[in-house]
């Protein structure tokens, strides 16, 4: 009688039933019991958690796993066929099943020298025509021969784009042109689409000298329309020459629509060209990174693009249980799916990387903020967390508090530097050396007293030294031998692919973002409530958004 119920109640074994049970049984230990001490298992554990690809170290010690959890992730990842998926991405098959694209933004970093998989070649030597395009842009403005309308040199370059079309290049430019030195010219980034970050740089550069590039893949965003034209009717004004003229001499554009771009007025020679393959958020690859190729200069550029290939060949060779993105994947989706944690930390050590949480914001929750599968069903269960962040040693003094007494469990990326290029700076160098080995530290302390809370506290001193430090908040360590070109391309390419894998995982489709889409025809339609300009088309207005246009235009009839 017993056995017949005890059998009917067994659980079938599934990949996914295993994680269950296994998260139950690892979530009754505390982080620091599980990660051990410094006992010869508890070194042995860390070894076997630790990764390095080139001058890229993953450290996932830190992490609620034991090496059962990795070994039925993998069984996991197997049975969902991570394999074939990734075989089917490099192949160039319509992974974007809504769109019917490929998404091939590994064939924009795809060297000359090496062959492509099969499938992949049409759309590497597009991508490598589109390279030769940019070096030679590149080459031009850096020997000085690239004249603005009225005749002079350009010194400076206003990058506008919004979201994959800006946040890249952007948060590349900060992380590796930290100082004049490090650029052959100016670049300043515009996005927002009220003229904030516009209306400065109209007032402080020079209209003879500025070059504009329109970054925009559908060459339709609203943001970058509106910033374009004002940046123009802002140089024809001031040069006193048409817009026609200035558009022809001042104006680079990137889009994978060049129709759009010559009714534009941009004429062939000055239009780069992507095709619809790419998706804006990993297009960094492609020429929406003219801006940091102008700044940077190829040769950077080009170890960027190497850096981000080292990372997608591991990827595509390395079996799972050894494949970096695929263990970072799976930990990220042990932590949000089995131990429901829905909230991750992105915490770089290091200022020149200030704008990494905002670029990961878009690539993962772009990507993976779902809950329909591939296949039309919902999702049952956490998919992408949210993902936040900001420079670790200042955050420090910001929002760690809650993260070491308050009552919200997180995950946590902290990224750190292990070495910089005091060198060139003698006069301070020691000093800044000194600053640098500050800031390792004080990464390597809130990891540890993220993981073991007061445990990190030897038990002679705890006594009078515990505070109710809560612990138990799982992280790992990327860190980079230092902040270079290669180092950055294989840093966000391992990130790209941890993207890819867990949309395997749960199924979804990471290429498109169909949720982004209601959004802009609400705004248009309210935009036209704001400017007189009501049509049929417009959407519903609400009673509490009426009366929020109603407050509007009182006060503008003030
Ligand atoms: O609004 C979201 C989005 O569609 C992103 O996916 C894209 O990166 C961004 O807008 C900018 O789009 P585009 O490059 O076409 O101007």
């Amino acid at each position: 009688m017993y056995s017949s119920a005890h059998s009917l109640m067994q659980r079938v074994y599934t990949p996914l039933n295993a994680l269950e049970e296994h998260a139950e049984h690892l979530q009754a230990q505390s982080l620091s019991d599980l990660i051990g001490g410094d006992s010869a298992a508890a070194v042995q554990r860390s070894n076997n958690l630790a990764f390095t690809l080139g001058s890229l170290h993953l450290d996932l010690s830190k992490q609620r796993i034991s090496p059962k959890t990795l070994s039925l992730l993998v069984d996991w990842a197997h049975s969902c066929g991570v394999e074939s998926k990734r075989k089917a991405l490099f192949a160039g098959e319509k992974v974007n099943t809504s769109e019917r694209r490929s998404a091939l933004h590994m064939a924009a970093r795809w060297p000359a020298h090496a062959t492509p998989p099969k499938g992949m070649e049409a759309a590497v030597s597009f991508c490598q025509h589109q390279r030769a395009r940019l070096t030679a842009m590149v080459e031009r403005l850096h020997q000085g021969e690239w004249f603005g309308a009225s005749g002079q040199k350009i010194t400076d370059v206003v990058h506008i784009g919004v979201g994959g079309s800006d946040l890249g290049p952007k948060m590349i430019s900060e992380a590796l042109a930290d100082r004049p030195s490090h650029a052959y010219i100016n670049v300043h980034y515009v996005s927002s689409m009220d003229g904030a970050q516009l209306l400065p740089l109209m007032e402080r550069l020079d209209p003879a000298t500025t070059l504009l590039v329109l970054a925009s893949k559908s060459f339709t965003t609203a943001d970058t329309q509106f910033n374009v034209r004002t940046a123009l009717t802002w140089l024809s004004d001031a040069l006193e020459i048409d817009v026609p003229t200035v558009c022809r001499c001042q104006l680079i554009g990137v889009s994978s629509k060049p129709d759009k771009m010559t009714e534009f007025g941009i004429p062939d020679a000055h239009q780069l060209v992507f095709k619809d393959w790419i998706g804006g958020r990993f297009s960094l690859w492609t020429p929406i990174g003219v801006s940091v190729a102008m700044q940077l200069g190829m040769a950077s550029f080009n170890a960027l693009l190497d850096g981000a290939h080292a990372m997608d060949r591991h990827f595509l060779e390395t079996p799972l249980d050894e494949n970096l993105p695929a263990l970072m994947a799976l930990v990220g989706a042990w932590n949000c799916q089995f131990l429901g944690i829905s909230t991750h930390a992105v915490l770089p050590y290091d200022g020149r990387l200030k704008s990494l949480p905002a670029y990961l914001q878009q690539l993962e929750m772009e990507s993976n903020g779902k809950s329909v599968c591939l296949d039309g069903r919902s999702v049952t269960h956490a998919t992408c967390p949210i993902i936040w962040g900001d420079v670790g040693p200042n955050a420090q003094h910001a929002f760690y508090q809650l993260l070491h007494q308050g009552g919200h469990t997180i995950s946590a990326d902290f990224v750190a530097v292990a070495g910089r290029d005091v060198d060139a700076v003698p006069d301070v160098r020691d000093a800044l050396a000194a600053q640098e080995q500050l800031t390792l530290a004080n990464c390597l302390a809130q990891a540890q007293l993220f993981a073991l809370g007061d445990d990190a506290i030897p038990k002679a001193l705890r006594g009078h030294m515990a505070q109710g430090y809560r612990g138990n908040q799982p992280n790992s360590l990327l860190m980079l031998k230092q902040l270079d070109a290669w180092g950055l391309g294989a840093l966000v390419a391992l990130y790209e692919h941890k993207v890819f894998v867990q949309s395997v995982l749960w199924n979804l489709n990471p290429f498109d973002q169909p949720g982004v889409e209601l959004g802009k025809k609400l705004a248009t339609s309210l935009f036209n409530t704001l400017t007189g300009s009501d049509n049929e088309q417009d959407l519903v207005k609400d009673a509490s958004t009426q009366q929020l246009l109603r407050k509007v235009g009182e006060w503008r009839q003030q």
